[in-house]
């Protein structure tokens, strides 16, 4: 059979990553993984079960408690997060969630280990995975590494009509907000901050189409796959 690679896909926030990242898994039949669901997931577990996450030790008996894994969905054709054996790929998206993971995803303790199980995940490479150090620390080698990026305000007005159609209380403002603050604390922390990878593409997609952006980033996968 063909040769499968490793391809990591980086960039801020709401800018279309897990988009592009499930186009590609869909077309080359690799599997898709949301680090970025992990982060969320232990979020929502340290706010339901008040973590006080700024000590250090109630952080790493809490993480001990935590099972995380993604499990294929045969109707949404996605993979979906479960956090000990319940489904969460839904509430995890809530903005109330999204307001403190940048805060725990900082945490060392809590990055060792997500990247751990990120890393198993890719051991037998047909894997995309998204987020924000995936090109730079969890998977350093990956054959195809892309950088995403778009226009502030089209990404917060992406993502405030997703949370619109859930949730029409939420305001323009407060996503603006949450979008700017998770970009300054992600790229601004000590532990594997946000950054582009030396050897990453950068797929700008403020003006892109769907299927435009696939074909683009579908080029640089026929050019590094192996013949
Ligand atoms: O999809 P969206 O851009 O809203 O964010 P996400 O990918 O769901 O990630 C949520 C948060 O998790 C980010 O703002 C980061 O704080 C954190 N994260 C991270 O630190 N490292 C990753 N590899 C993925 C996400
Ligand atoms: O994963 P990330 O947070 O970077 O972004 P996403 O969830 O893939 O995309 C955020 C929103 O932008 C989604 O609602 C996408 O449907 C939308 N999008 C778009 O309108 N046009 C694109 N070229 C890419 C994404």
């Amino acid at each position: 059979g063909k040769k499968k690679i490793i391809i990591t896909i980086d960039g801020w926030s709401s800018c279309g990553k897990s988009t592009v990242a499930k186009q590609l898994a869909r077309e080359l039949n690799y599997v898709y993984i949301d680090s970025g669901a992990m982060y969320r997931a232990i979020t929502l577990y340290f706010l339901r079960n008040h973590i006080d996450w700024t000590n250090t030790e109630e952080v790493k008996g809490a993480l001990k408690n935590i099972q995380l894994d993604f499990r294929y969905n045969e109707h949404s054709q996605q993979s979906e997060i479960f956090l000990n054996d319940e489904n969460v790929e839904y509430v995890i998206r809530d903005l109330v969630v999204a307001e403190k993971v940048s805060e725990i995803a900082a945490i060392r303790e809590v990055r060792e280990f997500a990247v751990k199980q990120q890393q198993s995940m890719g051991k037998k490479k047909g894997i995309v995975m998204d987020g924000r150090d995936i090109g730079t620390v969890v998977f350093p080698n990956a054959e195809l590494k892309i950088f995403m990026t778009a226009d502030n305000a089209v990404r917060v007005e992406r993502r405030f009509k997703e949370l619109y159609e859930k949730n029409p209380n939420v305001t323009i403002e407060e996503v603006k907000n949450n979008l700017e603050m998770r970009d300054y604390i992600d790229s601004n922390r000590e532990v594997s901050p946000l950054r582009q990878a030396a050897d990453a593409l950068v797929l700008d997609n403020s003006k892109l189409t769907m299927p435009e952006q696939l074909t683009i980033a579908l080029n640089w996968v026929k050019e590094r796959l192996p013949a």
